[in-house]
C-alpha cells in the first residue's frame, strides 16, 4: 500500500503542553503552530497531497475570551507572516468552515491566504476554521434544499456524491487517514461526513511534541492497516 493521499489531524494537547511548563495556554498553542509547521513541511517532502488540520472549532468559541483571542492572533500571524514561505513550498490554503460568521479582518485574511496560495499544488493545507462536522452537514443539506427549490436537481436526484459537493470540502477526496494527538479517543465534530471510512491513529503525544518521527509511526500505522469498506478480503 501506498502512502495515504489525504491525512487530516486534530492537533489536541497545546493546553495540557503548556500547563505542564507552568506557561499559560497561549504558549502551547504557539509552539503548537510549530509543530504544525514541522508536519506541512514534511507532507510537502513526502508527497502527502493533502492535510486538512483542525484549528478552530464551532465550540472553541466557548472557551476564555483571553484564548480565543490568542486563538485568532496565532492564525492572523500564521496567514500573514508565513504566508510567503508557505507559497515558495507549493502549499494551496483553503479554509473550510464557517468564515461568514468571524470579523471582517479574519475574513480578508483567510481570503488572501486562499487567493495568494491559489497557483500551487504541491500539498493542498485545509484549515478548519470556526468548523464543525454537524454544522457542516446542515450547512449542505440547506444549500442542496435550495438548489432543488430552484429546480436545478429533483429530490431523487440527490446521491452520496451530489451531497459531497456541498460540503466546506468539495473537490477532496475523503481523508486516508485521521490522526487525533493528546490522548482522547474521540472525533469532536470533526470530519463526520468524510471521515466515515477514515483509519483512525490515537495518540497520547502532545501536539507541541509530536515530531517527523511520531507523523512517520502514524503513517506506518495506516500501511498495516488492511481497509475493506465494508467488504470482505476473500470473496
Ligand atoms: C487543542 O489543544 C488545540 C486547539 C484548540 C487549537 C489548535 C490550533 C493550533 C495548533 C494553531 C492553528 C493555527 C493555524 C495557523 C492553523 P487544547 O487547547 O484543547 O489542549 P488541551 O486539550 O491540552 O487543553
Amino acid at each position: 500500500m501506498t502512502i495515504p493521499n489525504h491525512i487530516a489531524i486534530i492537533m489536541d494537547g497545546n493546553g495540557r503542553w503548556a500547563k505542564e511548563r507552568r506557561m499559560p495556554r497561549y504558549y502551547g498553542h504557539q509552539e503548537g503552530v510549530k509543530s504544525l509547521k514541522r508536519i506541512v513541511k514534511c507532507c510537502g517532502d513526502i508527497g502527502i497531497k493533502v492535510l486538512t488540520v483542525y484549528a478552530f472549532s464551532t465550540e472553541n468559541w466557548k472557551r476564555p475570551v483571553r484564548e480565543v483571542k490568542s486563538l485568532m492572533q496565532l492564525m492572523e500571524q500564521t496567514f500573514s507572516d508565513d504566508l510567503d514561505e508557505l507559497i515558495a513550498n507549493g502549499v494551496r490554503i483553503k479554509i473550510l468552515g464557517d468564515v461568514t460568521s468571524v470579523s471582517p479582518r479574519q475574513q480578508r485574511i483567510c481570503q488572501t491566504a486562499e487567493e495568494r496560495t491559489r497557483h500551487n499544488d504541491r500539498l493542498f493545507l485545509n484549515v478548519a476554521f470556526n468548523y464543525g462536522g454537524r454544522m457542516e452537514i446542515v450547512h449542505a443539506a440547506r444549500a442542496l434544499a435550495s438548489a432543488v427549490r430552484q429546480g436545478q436537481f429533483t429530490v431523487d436526484e440527490i446521491t452520496e456524491d451530489v451531497f459531497a459537493q456541498y460540503l466546506f470540502t468539495k473537490g477532496f477526496a475523503d481523508p486516508d487517514l485521521i490522526i487525533r494527538t493528546g490522548g482522547e479517543l474521540r472525533a469532536s465534530n470533526f470530519l463526520l461526513w468524510q471521515g466515515a471510512y477514515a483509519e483512525w491513529y490515537f495518540t497520547d503525544t502532545l501536539w507541541p511534541d509530536f515530531d517527523i518521527e511520531e507523523f512517520e509511526k502514524a503513517i506506518a500505522s495506516f500501511r498495516q492497516r488492511e481497509r475493506r469498506y465494508g467488504s470482505i478480503k476473500d470473496k
